[in-house]
């Protein structure tokens, strides 16, 4: 049997720090010294060298005094007719020539959940037992339906269970959506570190990896060549939206209208946060330049800090729904977006080989946010809805924002409108 020469690759990791990777190498089956080569062949060791120095250094970085505003939402509860009109004119019109796709993430993991399976798939308890995904897709045909067009319907997924999500696609015969309007997408992985920057095994041959956040979209949109289709086709502008809000409203005509009247090259759609501490990103001016700032990276002042009205001076909730123009994202999505490190629990295996699942945080993964393109861009058209239309987030088990509450906004929002789009 052909035996491979690792020594040049020995000698690479050894270079890097890495050379644990190769600790039980001798002692496997050949498929999984293949298998283990493989994952080791994508990592880009200069890449993972410098997130875990950044690391060390995150004291200096934080130290780092940024000048952070609010940013002007407009406010839908104050249009006036004529103006909803002339912005929902403009979206129908863009939407009837084929000039927008859907873009769902769906490939982070539902580990608050505790759902075994993909969150797209989850029942949130509805009458229908319709899954988000067939909620998502029953209000994509409807909005085909309007535009007299099959709007395009990108789904980036994970590569470890993007079959389960695609397995419940075709069992469910895609909804109804013609298969042809869905395209599947795969986002990359990264190598999850020790506090010392090492890559951890997750098993002898396997090396722990984790999908590499939501802004890794824009990566998987180019390597795969579906943003150049999408040009292609005549898409101008693509929505983005997240798995996990019970109330997404698909393709709204009047944000898309309104982004394109601004002249931005990006839409965000916002609501009022509800208080201080609720765990959302907000939308703001950084340094001037349009920002998402998590929850976790705000300083506890800006959240509690409040205007002359007595409001919140930083209310504006990120809910995960953007527009963003293809040609830009064609300009810019190629560019590294920073990395955020995520301090968690993460399974390796000891110097016996033993697998051990922590309790406690032990090492990092890093994820890129799909906001972190939003400085790259001029400004953003900031659209302020109402929460109990559009936004049942599905984040926990049980409490708030969990499918509990969630089910419970839908089902209210359906009493008051009676639009079985809804359940
Ligand atoms: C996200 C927003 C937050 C916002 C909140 C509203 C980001 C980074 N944060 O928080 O500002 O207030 O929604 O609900 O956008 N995903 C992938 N691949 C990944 C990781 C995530 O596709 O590798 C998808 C998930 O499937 C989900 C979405 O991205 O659809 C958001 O996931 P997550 O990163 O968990 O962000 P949240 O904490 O929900």
């Amino acid at each position: 049997m052909e035996k491979i020469n690792i020594t040049p690759l020995a000698q690479k990791l050894e270079y890097y720090g890495q050379g644990q990777l190769l600790s039980f190498y001798a002692g496997l089956e050949k498929s999984k010294q293949e298998q283990l080569l493989e994952d080791i062949n994508k990592i880009n060791f200069d890449l993972i060298k410098s997130l875990s120095s950044e690391h060390l250094e995150s004291l200096e970085e934080k130290s780092i005094v940024q000048k952070r505003d609010p940013i002007d939402a407009l406010d839908v509860g104050e249009l006036s007719q004529k103006k909803r009109t002339e912005f929902e004119d403009i979206g129908n019109y863009a939407l009837s020539q084929g000039k927008v796709a859907a873009f769902l993430v769906a490939g982070g993991q539902g580990t608050r959940l505790g759902h075994e399976l993909p969150k797209g798939t989850l029942d949130i308890g509805l009458p229908s037992g319709k899954s988000l995904y067939e909620l998502q897709a029953q209000r994509l045909k409807a909005v085909s339906k309007k535009a007299g067009k099959d709007v395009p319907w990108y789904i980036m997924l994970n590569p470890v269970h993007a079959h389960q999500s695609i397995a419940f696609f075709k069992e469910h015969g895609y909804f109804g959506v013609p298969s042809d309007s869905v395209h599947f997408i795969l986002q990359n992985m990264m190598p999850a570190v020790d506090k010392n920057g090492k890559i951890i095994l997750a098993d002898k041959h396997k090396i722990s990896l984790s999908p590499d956040g939501n802004g890794g979209c824009f990566q998987a949109l180019i390597q795969g060549g579906s943003l150049a289709e999408m040009k292609q086709n005549g898409v101008e502008y693509f929505f983005f939206y997240g798995v996990d809000n019970a109330l997404i409203k698909m393709m709204d005509p009047l944000f898309i209208g309104y982004t394109i009247a601004s002249g931005q090259q990006i839409g965000c759609k916002v609501v009022e946060k509800m208080n201080p501490e609720e765990k959302v990103g907000l939308l703001m001016l950084e340094n001037g330049k349009p920002k998402v700032i998590e929850y976790s990276d705000m300083p506890g002042d800006l959240l509690f800090e409040k205007n002359a009205r007595n409001r919140l001076k930083f209310s504006n909730g990120n809910i995960m729904m953007h527009l963003f123009k293809v040609d830009f994202i064609e300009q810019f999505g190629k560019e590294r977006l920073p990395y955020h490190r995520a301090h968690k629990a993460i399974a390796y295996i000891d110097d016996k080989g033993c697998v051990i699942k922590p309790d406690s945080p032990n090492g990092y993964k890093f994820e890129q946010f799909v906001f972190d393109v939003f400085p790259r861009a001029g400004g953003v058209a900031a659209l302020a809805v109402k929460r109990e239309e559009e936004f049942a987030p599905v984040k926990n088990r049980t409490g708030v924002d969990s499918m509990v509450s969630a089910r419970e906004m839908v089902m209210n929002l359906y009493k008051q409108t009676g639009d079985d789009i809804l359940i």
